[in-house]
């Protein structure tokens, strides 16, 4: 079974290389491999519990949710398609299994997981969470569509009403204030980032010039507030700034584009994450 399967056997130094960067993104797609190993979590994240998290929400990713019953093996789980069949930022680690034949993560691995399940929802805030969203009716307030499937049809809906306190139950900082992420910053220092071109040739407004990379800045600005490309105070959930990101530094599993940045100390990446931090430059770039 593709889920119980592990592929981990590919160079990592390959793809630390800008330059076959792309080729690798290729292998990385095609096996399903991961390469991520960031350093330990502490046991929140956003204000949302770890512990909580790894008994009550992490076992929803894996439980199979067919039609018959007994449940199969083979009936869709989140975790099915959201390892490497998708290209959302909802991106489980690949289960292990033991000999029994059970599946399980281990704790990195859900630490893993969680980090990136927090940044899917709005602490405090359930009905404003994608993954809350996502997998309910449209007409229970959930979104219009989900590629996977509609799985509850109520928030009374025991999962949904699991979730919810999860995501309550968040113990962030109140009136922490949401950063004013600067349109006169993104005009003079973050729009040319995406025509700049790099080693390998590419700027991402060779792929992205329908999407974010948009000559006209204000509908670049746009396009990235209406996607939720950017997580304003959160650039290691920003979309934009994980997507290009090499996996070794904490980026996205999956990115058919190129990786652009190899460290989160790249002077470009730290000048987009000031950004997205609320940093005011007036008119001069920090590079
Ligand atoms: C059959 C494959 C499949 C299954 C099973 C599946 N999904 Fe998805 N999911 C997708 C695809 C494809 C997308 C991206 C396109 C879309 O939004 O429909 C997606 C998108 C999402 C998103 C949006 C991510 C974002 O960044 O906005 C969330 C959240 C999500 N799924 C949650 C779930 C949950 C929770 C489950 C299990 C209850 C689940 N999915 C089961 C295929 C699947
Ligand atoms: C060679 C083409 C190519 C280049 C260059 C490229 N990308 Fe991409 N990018 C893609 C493709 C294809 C996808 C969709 C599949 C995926 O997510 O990997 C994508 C997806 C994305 C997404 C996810 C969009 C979403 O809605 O979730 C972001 C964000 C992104 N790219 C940012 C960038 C940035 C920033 C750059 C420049 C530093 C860049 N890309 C350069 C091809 C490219």
């Amino acid at each position: 079974m593709i889920m119980g399967m592990r592929w981990n056997f590919l160079p990592n130094n390959i793809c630390r290389a800008g330059v076959y960067g792309l080729i690798c993104t290729a292998v990385l797609v095609t096996v399903g491999c991961s390469s991520q190993d960031n350093e330990t979590q502490g046991s929140q994240s956003r204000g949302l519990d770890f512990e909580f998290y790894r008994e009550n929400i992490e076992p929803l990713f894996f439980q199979s949710r067919g039609d018959f019953l007994p449940p199969d093996p083979g009936d869709p789980a989140c975790v099915m398609c959201h390892t490497w069949q998708t290209s959302t930022p909802f991106m489980l680690a690949s289960l292990e299994d033991n000999e029994n034949g059970d599946v399980y993560w281990t704790e990195e691995q859900s630490r893993r997981n969680f980090e990136m399940v927090s940044g899917l929802v709005t602490p405090g805030d359930p009905d404003n969470s994608r993954l809350l969203l996502q997998p309910l009716s449209a007409e229970a307030g959930g979104t219009p569509m989900h590629t996977g499937g509609k799985y509850w049809d109520s928030k009374n809906n025991a999962e949904w009403q699991m979730l919810a306190e999860w995501v309550s139950n968040a113990d962030f900082v109140e009136n922490e204030p949401v950063p004013d992420v600067d349109f006169e910053f993104f005009r003079a220092c973050v729009q040319p980032v995406f025509f700049s071109v790099t080693v390998d040739g590419m700027a991402c407004a060779n792929c992205h010039n329908a999407e974010f990379a948009r000559a006209d800045p204000e509908e670049s600005w746009d396009y990235i507030s209406g996607l939720g490309l950017i997580d304003p105070g959160y650039p290691t959930q920003s979309r934009l700034l994980m997507h290009p990101l090499h996996p070794d530094a904490g980026g996205d599993y999956v990115h058919n584009g190129v990786r652009r940045w190899l460290s989160q100390d790249d002077p470009e990446f730290q000048m987009l994450a000031g950004w997205i931090n609320g940093e005011h430059v007036g008119a001069s770039c920090p590079i």
